[in-house]
């Protein structure tokens, strides 16, 4: 899906996810020290802003202007600031190295997939986190919801392999199920949580 079409699945009235964070978002994350982040891909805002209340100095990146629009009412509602970055991840390059980047369900293909993992592990300041939480691939067959192309599913080893050679520590790379309200299974997640050796 482009920008346009991201922009008219978002002019929808009302949030399109929800205002809450992600789990993994918050399983990881909560306790950590807070420091720079930026989220790539964030959407509505709701990572980005959930950090934000925790003192993170944000930066949320999306290519849907749509999107960023009713993020930064939600961020003005919740009375954080968050700096909202309309740009294409094609083209994304950080302006300074970051303590924590977070990639949450960006659903493109490999060709596009792979350089912006590369792009976000660079990004990352001396013994910072990359996390990458993502749909699995298996989430088609043994999951429920999410995207039903196959060419956006990917697999934890899949970011490994788009990240090789970076220098980065794994500290997670696993499928993790998500309970999906009011379905009998849950999603099936890709959760990447790398690090920035010091
Ligand atoms: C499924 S939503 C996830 C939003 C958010 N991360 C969350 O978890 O709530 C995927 C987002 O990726 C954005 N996106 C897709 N391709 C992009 C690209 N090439 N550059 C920037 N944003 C992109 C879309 O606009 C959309 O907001």
């Amino acid at each position: 899906m482009d920008a346009a079409a991201w922009d008219t699945r978002y002019a929808a009235s009302g949030l399109i996810w929800t205002a809450e964070p992600n789990r993994w978002v918050t399983e990881v994350l909560a306790g950590r020290p807070p420091g720079t982040a930026v989220d790539l891909a964030c959407g509505e805002g709701r990572n980005a802003i959930w950090l934000a209340e925790r003192g993170w100095a944000v930066t949320g990146v999306d290519f849907s202007a749509a999107a960023l629009d009713k993020a930064s009412v939600l961020a003005h509602q919740r009375g954080v600031r968050v700096d909202w970055q309309l740009a294409d991840l094609a083209d994304w390059r950080t302006r300074q190295p970051v303590d924590l980047v977070l990639l949450a369900y960006l659903q493109v293909s490999e060709q596009l997939r792979r350089p912006v993992h590369r792009a976000a592990a660079q990004a990352l300041e001396t013994g910072g986190t990359l996390l990458v939480i993502g749909h699995d691939s298996t989430n088609l067959t043994h999951g429920v919801g999410g995207p039903q192309d196959p060419a956006v599913l990917f697999a934890p080893d899949d970011v490994l392999a788009d990240v090789d050679g970076l220098g980065l520590t794994v500290a997670r790379a696993e499928r993790v199920h998500r309970p999906v309200e009011g379905r009998p299974h849950p999603a099936i997640d890709v959760l990447v949580e790398l690090r920035r050796p010091a």
